[in-house]
């Protein structure tokens, strides 16, 4: 048998995915963090280098949601192909019997149209190869694998990669508890990136919620790693996490750990409801940083001394409390700010037609399934 394999050093090619409309801003982020080759694509920023690269994607990046590395790419128009192609690949450095997999799909404008059957064909050729090399296979667990394998099929060629994040890297591990409609982290930390904020003015997001946005301006601010706050990333839990790569990713933790900045801007959060500040406060608190939260109404923010930046998620939708009404009690209190940036993520129009101002930048994100606008404005 044939098998491809990566040797430490070599540099490997790797996606990292981000919510749609993000991926300027993760490519950004990427470039500032001196990463290499970084270009923008649909849904993800690719990225090279070797393995390490990989790893310090994990712990770095805030807007990322997972890490992939390419492991092959080769032509699948066929059942047959796709569990040839797949086969060719060695993946005893990233799972043995002992540990479990999981294998996801996407497919598009190709002869294989089944993600499902995608997926499974992978499968059978991993475990295949798993028992003619070792006599035993992986089961398979669908939640928390020891290994996420991706298969991409985009006509006709397909594009075979391995998780190292793991679980998402949204779940930072400090959001004990969660209110409504919370924003997931990785998205917050796309918001701040694309608000201009330069992460010295005072920030205050006036309708915090679990206080996301909020924290994650702090830990951006204070050069906090995200990956400092998690237990550990797929590629810990891989057969060639050997002792070498062990001792290069608490390298690479205490170097994080040292550049992390004592003091921060001033930065709050405030939200009509007394139970959200709670958990605002209790998120903080598991986050490891010290930040003001307190009980107001939006219609009550007072302007920042000196001004700063008012960034913020209204509610909208079905759990929309207050309507038309809070949209422009909120507008109006939000138009006295003069010399402050506004930045809105509006679930729906009726939040810039209430602000009745244009907005100095407009840009499509999307929030999971529902597509908003970040709207902008410069308050004069
Ligand atoms: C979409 S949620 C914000 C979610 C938040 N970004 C997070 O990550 O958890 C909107 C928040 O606005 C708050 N809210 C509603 N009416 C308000 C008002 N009049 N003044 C202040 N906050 C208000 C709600 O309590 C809710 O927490």
């Amino acid at each position: 048998m044939r098998t491809e394999r990566k040797n430490r050093g070599e540099v490997m090619r790797f996606f990292a995915t981000a919510a749609k409309g993000t991926e300027g801003a993760l490519r950004d982020e990427l470039r500032e963090a001196r990463f290499r080759e970084v270009r923008a694509d649909r849904g993800g920023v690719h990225f090279e280098g070797p393995i390490e690269e990989g790893m310090r994607a994990c712990l770095e990046l805030r807007i990322a949601v997972r890490v992939l590395a390419l492991l092959a790419e080769f032509e699948a128009e066929t059942g047959e192909a796709l569990y040839e192609g797949v086969s060719r690949v060695d993946f005893s450095p990233y799972v043995d019997p002992q540990r479990t997999l999981a294998v996801r799909a996407a497919c598009k404008d190709s002869r294989l149209t089944h993600t499902q059957f995608i997926a499974q064909k992978t499968k059978d050729a991993i475990v295949d190869q798993q028992r003619k090399q070792l006599g035993a296979r992986s089961s398979v667990d669908l939640d928390d694998p020891d290994l996420g394998v991706f298969v991409h099929v985009v006509r006709d060629r397909a594009s075979l990669y391995v998780d190292l994040s793991g679980e998402s890297l949204h779940r930072r591990g400090y959001r004990k508890r969660i209110e409504e409609a919370p924003l997931k982290e990785t998205l917050a930390a796309a918001i701040l990136r694309l608000s201009g904020w330069d992460r010295q003015s005072p920030l205050v997001d006036p309708m915090c919620g679990s206080g996301t946005i909020p924290i994650e301006a702090t830990l951006w601010a204070r050069d906090v790693a995200p990956g400092l706050l998690r237990e550990r990333h797929g590629f810990e839990r891989w057969p060639n996490h050997d002792e070498t790569q062990k001792r290069r990713i608490t390298d690479m933790r205490e170097a994080a750990r040292a550049r992390v900045k004592s003091e921060g801007p001033f930065v709050a959060g405030s939200d009509v409801s007394p139970q959200a500040i709670e958990t605002a406060k209790q998120n903080a608190k598991a986050a490891g940083v010290r930040l003001h939260f307190s009980r107001a109404d939006v219609r009550d923010v007072e302007p920042l001394e000196p001004p700063g930046f008012i960034v913020t998620n209204p509610p909208y939708g079905e759990r929309l409390s207050g309507g038309e009404e809070l949209y422009r009690g909120m507008a109006e209190a939000f138009r006295r700010l003069s010399g402050h940036t506004v930045v809105l993520l509006a679930g729906t129009p009726e939040i810039s037609r209430a602000m009745r101002i244009r907005p100095s930048k407009e840009i499509t994100v999307w929030n999971g399934p529902i597509e908003c606008r970040l709207f902008s404005y410069s308050i004069r």
